[in-house]
């Protein structure tokens, strides 16, 4: 069990910078994600933690020790990859027990810590098979506990659900948080799942273009994004941006004045963008929502909840209902926004102004 702190960390392959000075203190048992498009520098970022490459600036402790020159081998770390290279001609049992072999391990220890492992990941049965006989599932699980066998102080995944169906990923991610909450091991996630780092962190760091843009809680993130990115990358369906100019009388986007949550004087006259997630449409006249008129583009009824992509002015956006809805494309309905729940942004996306 082990704090990891980062302090200015950055990388470049060459003269190319691609992580350009990162800060992160990650307490010990916390379970971190790290999420951001492709290329974001997820990957750089966890395989300099685990010593799998160099780090260019900055400072890297575990603990209260500065790992930066130290080899992977040294730092108490186990990290499961996304293709979880098992040993093909090894059994379950020993490919879990390698790493403890290569270590010099006792063999009776080995046994032991084996069987500990299949225990809390239920592969007590399956310890004599090969790879070739496992579900996708199975082997991913066969790759965790090959990580637990040696009890790290940090466990590194870096998208190891992202080779399993959609079904498969939701059971397993069940089973990745379940494990943690077991261990209490200090975990740094990877992932560009949206979904998977809502429903897996106590915290979540956005990347983008090799920085952070920002951490929090999942919920924080959610209710309080710092900026456009933000708001944008973290839900689904994600949140939909209206363009134009704060006034008076409310938001006036092209075709439309929609509501505005209370401002500051100082921001009236402003351009910005205006954020509402799908959710915080609704049919009713709620009282305390103000109502705009939107034609309705497409409705698809999903059963528990009806998505309809409708036109608010000039823009398309997405809202999400609770009730089943009839209409056609073309028909006007009333929509009401849930106001407190409205983001406001600068107009360049990188400011917060509500
Ligand atoms: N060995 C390398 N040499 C040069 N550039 C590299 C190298 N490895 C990664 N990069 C670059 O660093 C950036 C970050 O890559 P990284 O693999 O960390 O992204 P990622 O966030 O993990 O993306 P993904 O979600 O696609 O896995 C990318 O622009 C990538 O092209
Ligand atoms: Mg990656």
């Amino acid at each position: 069990m082990a704090d990891v702190t980062l302090s200015d960390i950055r990388k470049s392959y060459g003269a190319v910078k691609t992580i350009h000075g990162v800060d992160l203190d990650i307490k010990d048992g916390e379970f971190v994600v790290l999420v951001g498009p492709s290329g974001c520098g997820k990957s750089t970022l966890l395989r300099m933690i685990a010593g799998l490459e160099t780090i260019t600036g900055g400072t890297l402790k575990i603990s209260d020790r500065v790992v930066n020159e130290l080899d992977p081998k040294d730092r108490d770390i186990a990290m499961v990859f996304q293709s979880y290279a098992l040993y093909p001609h090894m059994t379950v049992a020993t490919n879990m027990g390698f790493s403890l072999e290569h270590r010099g391990a006792a063999k009776t220890e080995i046994a032991e810590r084996v069987k500990w492992a299949a225990g809390i990941l239920g592969l007590t049965d399956l310890l004599d098979r090969y790879p070739r006989q496992l579900s996708g599932g199975q082997r991913q699980r066969v790759a965790m506990g090959r990580a637990i066998v040696r009890n790290p102080q940090v466990f590194l995944f870096d998208e190891p659900l992202s080779n399993l169906d959609a079904k498969l990923r939701v059971v397993m991610r069940g089973e990745i948080k379940a494990l943690h909450q077991k261990l209490k091991t200090t975990t740094i996630y990877v992932t560009h799942d949206q979904v998977e780092a809502m429903t897996m962190a106590d915290r979540i760091v956005v990347l983008n273009g090799g920085k952070v843009e920002q951490i929090g809680a999942p919920l924080e993130l959610y209710d309080h994004p710092a900026n456009r990115f933000v708001a944008g990358f973290i839900g689904s369906p994600s949140m939909n941006f209206l363009t134009g100019t704060i006034t008076k009388e409310g938001f006036q986007t092209s075709g439309a004045v929609v509501p505005l949550p209370k401002v500051t004087d100082t921001v009236i006259g402003q351009a910005a963008v205006y954020g509402v997630r799908p959710e915080h449409f609704r049919l009713d006249n709620h009282p305390d929502y103000a109502s705009v008129r939107a034609e309705i583009v497409l409705i698809e009824p999903m059963g528990s909840e009806t998505q309809v992509t409708m036109k608010l002015g000039d823009t398309l956006v997405a809202g999400v209902f609770r009730e089943r809805i009839n209409g056609s494309p073309g028909d006007m309905i009333h929509v009401s926004l849930d106001i407190d729940s409205i983001h406001l942004f600068s107009e360049d996306g990188t400011t917060r102004l509500n």
